[in-house]
This record gives C-alpha cells, sequence and structure tokens, in this order.
C-alpha cells in the first residue's frame, strides 16, 4: 500500500474507534438513568416520568434545564450534569427512539380543559412542536408524575415555561388531578 492511503486508512480507524468509545461512555451514562426511570422504560414508581419514547426536542431542553437551574431537582441536575455537553442531543435522540411502554393505568372520562391542551401537545397528546417551545408527550404517563408538575407549575416551584404555569394556575386542584387521569389512562 503507498503510504498515502496507509495514513488515510489509519485515520479512519482511529476515528472509528474513537466514535465506539464515546458511544460506549454514553451508553454507561444512560445505563444509569434506566435505573430510576425503568429498565424497560417505566419504573414501578411512578412519581418517576417515563423517558423512552418521549419527545427529542423536548428531553433535550429539559437535560439542559436541570444542568442550567432553570427547572430545579436535586437529583437530576446532578444526573444532567453527568451527561456531557457535546452527547445532550444524542442522549435525547436515543431515549426519544425507544418505545413508549405501556402502563397499566385504566381509562377515565375526559375533562372538557383537556381540549385546551391539544393546540401544544398534539391532537393526540403525544407531543409536539408548539410555538412555546417543544412540548411533551403527556398520554400514558404516570397521574402520579403528572399532578405533582402541574401543582409545580401553579404554584411556581417549576418554573422553565411561562403559559404552563399561567394555566395550570387558572385551574382547580381537582380539576389538575382529573386531567392527569385522563391522561395517564390513554
Ligand atoms: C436517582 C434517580 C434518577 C436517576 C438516576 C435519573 N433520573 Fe431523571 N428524573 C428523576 C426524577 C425524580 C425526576 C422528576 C424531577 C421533577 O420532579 O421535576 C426526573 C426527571 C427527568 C426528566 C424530565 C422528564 C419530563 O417528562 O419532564 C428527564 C428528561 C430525565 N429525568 C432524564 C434523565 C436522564 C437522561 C438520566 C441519566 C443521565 C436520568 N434522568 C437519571 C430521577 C432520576
Ligand atoms: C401554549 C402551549 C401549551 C398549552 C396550551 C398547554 N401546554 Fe403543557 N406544556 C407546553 C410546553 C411547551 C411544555 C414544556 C415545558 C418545558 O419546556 O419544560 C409543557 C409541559 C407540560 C407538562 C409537563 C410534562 C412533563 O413531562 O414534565 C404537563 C403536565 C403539561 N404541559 C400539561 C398540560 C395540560 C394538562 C394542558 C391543558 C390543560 C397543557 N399542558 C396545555 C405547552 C403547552
Amino acid at each position: 500500500m503507498r503510504p498515502f492511503i496507509c495514513a488515510a486508512l489509519a485515520l479512519a480507524v482511529v476515528g472509528f474507534a474513537a466514535d465506539a468509545r464515546a458511544a460506549d461512555a454514553l451508553d454507561g451514562t444512560l445505563a444509569t438513568c434506566w435505573s430510576c426511570h425503568g429498565v424497560e422504560g417505566a419504573s414501578n414508581d411512578h412519581t418517576l416520568p417515563i423517558l423512552w419514547g418521549q419527545k427529542a426536542k423536548y428531553i433535550e431542553k429539559q437535560i439542559r434545564d436541570f444542568r442550567e437551574g432553570d427547572r430545579e431537582d436535586q437529583i437530576m441536575s446532578s444526573m444532567a450534569s453527568s451527561i456531557k455537553k457535546d452527547d445532550i442531543s444524542r442522549a435525547a435522540s436515543l431515549i426519544a427512539a425507544k418505545a413508549w411502554p405501556k402502563t397499566q393505568a385504566v381509562a377515565a372520562a375526559a375533562p372538557d380543559s383537556i381540549e385546551a391542551c391539544k393546540g401544544c401537545h398534539g391532537s393526540d397528546l403525544t407531543g409536539g412542536e408548539s410555538p412555546e417551545g417543544p412540548a411533551p408527550r403527556l398520554a400514558g404517563q404516570f397521574a402520579e408524575y403528572l399532578t405533582a408538575q402541574m401543582e409545580a407549575f401553579a404554584h411556581g416551584d417549576r418554573r422553565n415555561q411561562k403559559t404552563m404555569q399561567a394555566m395550570m394556575k387558572s385551574l382547580k386542584p381537582d380539576e389538575r388531578a382529573g386531567l392527569a387521569a385522563y391522561l395517564a389512562g390513554l
């Protein structure tokens, strides 16, 4: 082989090995995520959100918000910081590419106020792009987690989305709980 081709080949091999190492490191980091969020996409603890199949852009924003303190949670700020900055977007895509798991939640009646959610969270409530930023999938998420987040928006404990804060403040606690029960059962 000519020296030039040899060198090019060697560089390609080195590049490939570096990519493989980065992928392994990220796989290892993601394995720690499943220890809480569920090895098959859903945790037995329903205060922990389902991540598998969530919208990639939404996951990415939350990881950045936790790192920067725009969304506060002691555990998640340190977990989010365990992902290298250059890996955040790839991590979010890998999580989003997994299948959303089925839960045991039972169907509940649709509250009238659900119609107002569809403009941003999608007509089937599986999330989407909204004028206010990436809106997460709500359909099939745990009711306990959803209720806690709606309460957090309403009381100003979660402050990373102004419109959601105002919307949740305008509802009564039993209306928020009704929305959560309906969404979980979808
Ligand atoms: C020790 C348990 C634990 C581990 C490990 C963990 N998380 Fe979390 N995660 C949580 C908790 C608790 C919440 C809910 C925080 C809240 O109430 O705001 C959460 C929330 C999230 C959310 C927000 C989801 C949503 O619907 O808004 C994302 C995204 C997330 N975690 C990603 C990750 C990633 C990525 C990893 C691995 C690097 C990880 N988590 C590891 C406990 C954990
Ligand atoms: C104007 C657009 C808009 C409307 C309308 C809207 N949302 Fe949202 N919602 C968002 C966005 C954007 C986010 C992501 C916030 C962030 O970046 O953290 C969000 C986040 C949420 C979350 C947090 C989910 C999680 O995984 O942590 C819940 C719960 C939620 N919305 C429920 C609702 C419900 C219920 C309604 C209807 C009563 C509603 N939203 C209407 C835009 C909207």
